[in-house]
């Protein structure tokens, strides 16, 4: 079979490759996969697992993105990142921001979350795309509601993500450079915002974070204002690709959608299975730190290694109806959010609330919703997204 997993044109088509993926998992499961760059991909559950929770095996900072084309300023910025450090450095910053996202501080914004989808869906016309009216917004509102941020900034930081967001995709209007400076914008932003919560503090989660916790730590502010670029960045497009990519999945699967609408109650393994159906994030990549044997192969120091959750996520071992969406699904152990270790997604518990209230209120208020035209993939093989999606609310 012919192997290439990083073909953009492909995910734009089709989306992610699974029987490419399915012919690895069987044959091939850490894959030489050649060409620029080449890298070893990591198919099967067992190994994207057991690379995941080895971080002193397969580090997020010794280099960075899957393609090293970055400039060296963003790539800087990125360096930074939570999300690019490994423990000692990572665990000491992950520690001060799981503050601010116990599942009891994220539970508590249920109401606002679904005064939010309310407004969205009121807004709407009869026929929308629901990517850029409902899937877009939603997960931008809410980090604004979780930062306090007041409620006339929210389209200046919505045009600050979708253009960071378009940096990536040559098909949007926006270039590296405008996603850079958005970046910075947005690192202005969060400066403002934790100058006004040191002189007005308040009940809510920012000024958690920039106050010292039990042992006295604290971010610097520096690493609060790199928080929030990481929250916008990592928070978002993931989001709005697992909404608009579960509508697509309920459109295709219309006896799920029914199960739904009957039952909305069903939004909670809903929001797993969609997780695990899109899989929003499609790999990660990490670098070997040694010479290792990994499924039978024998990788190099500082050899790329990719773990693809899309794969994963169909692994028969762990899910042998895998290839069947089930919106009932449970247990549903799916590693849409990373394959549990350092750095497991922060923010799982408030994207599975905001996927839940949104298809429970869209399966209450408009039952007969139906896709008026094509989907448009996002050019990415990193984010599995939709970029276009018409329906009409009916
Ligand atoms: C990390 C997926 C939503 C914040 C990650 C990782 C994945 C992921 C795969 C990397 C895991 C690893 O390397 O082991 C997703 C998906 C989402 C989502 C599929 C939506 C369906 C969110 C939201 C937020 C968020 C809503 C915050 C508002 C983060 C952060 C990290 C992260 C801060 C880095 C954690 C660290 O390095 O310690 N996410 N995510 N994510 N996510 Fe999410």
């Amino acid at each position: 079979m012919h192997i290439d997993l990083v073909d953009r044109d492909r995910y734009a088509t089709s989306g992610p490759p699974h029987d490419q993926f399915a012919w690895l998992r069987a044959h091939s499961p850490v894959h030489r996969h050649d060409g620029e760059p080449g890298f070893w991909a990591v198919t099967r559950y067992e190994d994207v697992v057991h690379v995941s929770r080895h971080s002193d095996l397969f580090s997020s900072s010794r280099r960075l993105a899957l393609f090293d084309e970055m400039p060296e300023e963003q790539r800087a910025f990125q360096r930074m990142m939570m999300l690019n450090q490994d423990p000692p450095e990572h665990t000491r910053r992950r520690s001060l921001v799981n503050r601010g996202f116990t599942p009891r501080t994220i539970g508590a914004l249920e109401s606002h979350i679904r005064d939010i989808c309310d407004d969205l869906l009121d807004q709407c016309d009869d026929e929308v795309d629901f990517v850029t009216q409902v899937a877009a917004p939603l997960p931008l509102f809410v980090i604004c509601e979780l930062l306090g941020a007041p409620v006339e900034d929210r389209d200046k930081l919505f045009t600050w993500s979708n253009r960071m967001i378009g940096a990536q995709d040559p098909d949007y209007a926006s270039s590296p450079e405008e996603g850079s400076s958005a970046a910075m914008e947005v690192y202005a932003y969060a400066n403002q915002l934790a100058a006004q919560r040191k002189a007005n503090p308040r009940n809510d989660i920012v000024t958690k974070l920039i106050q010292p916790d039990e042992h006295g730590e604290t971010l610097d502010e520096n690493e609060f204002d790199l928080f929030v670029l990481l929250l916008v960045v990592a928070g978002n497009e993931t989001t709005r690709n697992a909404a608009s990519g579960g509508m697509l999945a309920l459109f295709e699967h219309p006896e799920q959608w029914d199960r739904l609408v009957a039952d909305p109650g069903l939004a909670a393994t809903a929001a797993d299975e969609i997780v695990r159906w899109v899989s929003p994030v499609n790999m990660f990549r990490r670098t070997s730190t040694r010479d290792q044997v990994l499924g039978g192969q024998q990788i190099k120091e500082d050899d790329k290694v990719v773990v693809f959750y899309s794969s994963a996520n169909r692994d028969t071992s762990v899910f042998p109806d895998g290839g069947v969406f089930d919106i009932g699904r449970n247990p549903n152990p799916h590693i849409g959010f990373g394959g549990g270790g350092a750095h497991f997604c922060l923010g799982n518990h408030l994207a599975k609330l905001e996927l839940r209230v949104l298809f429970e209120q869209l399966a209450r208020r408009y039952p007969r919703i139906r896709r008026t035209g094509p989907a448009r993939r996002l050019r990415s093989n990193f984010i599995n997204g939709i970029k276009e999606l018409p329906v009409t609310l009916g």
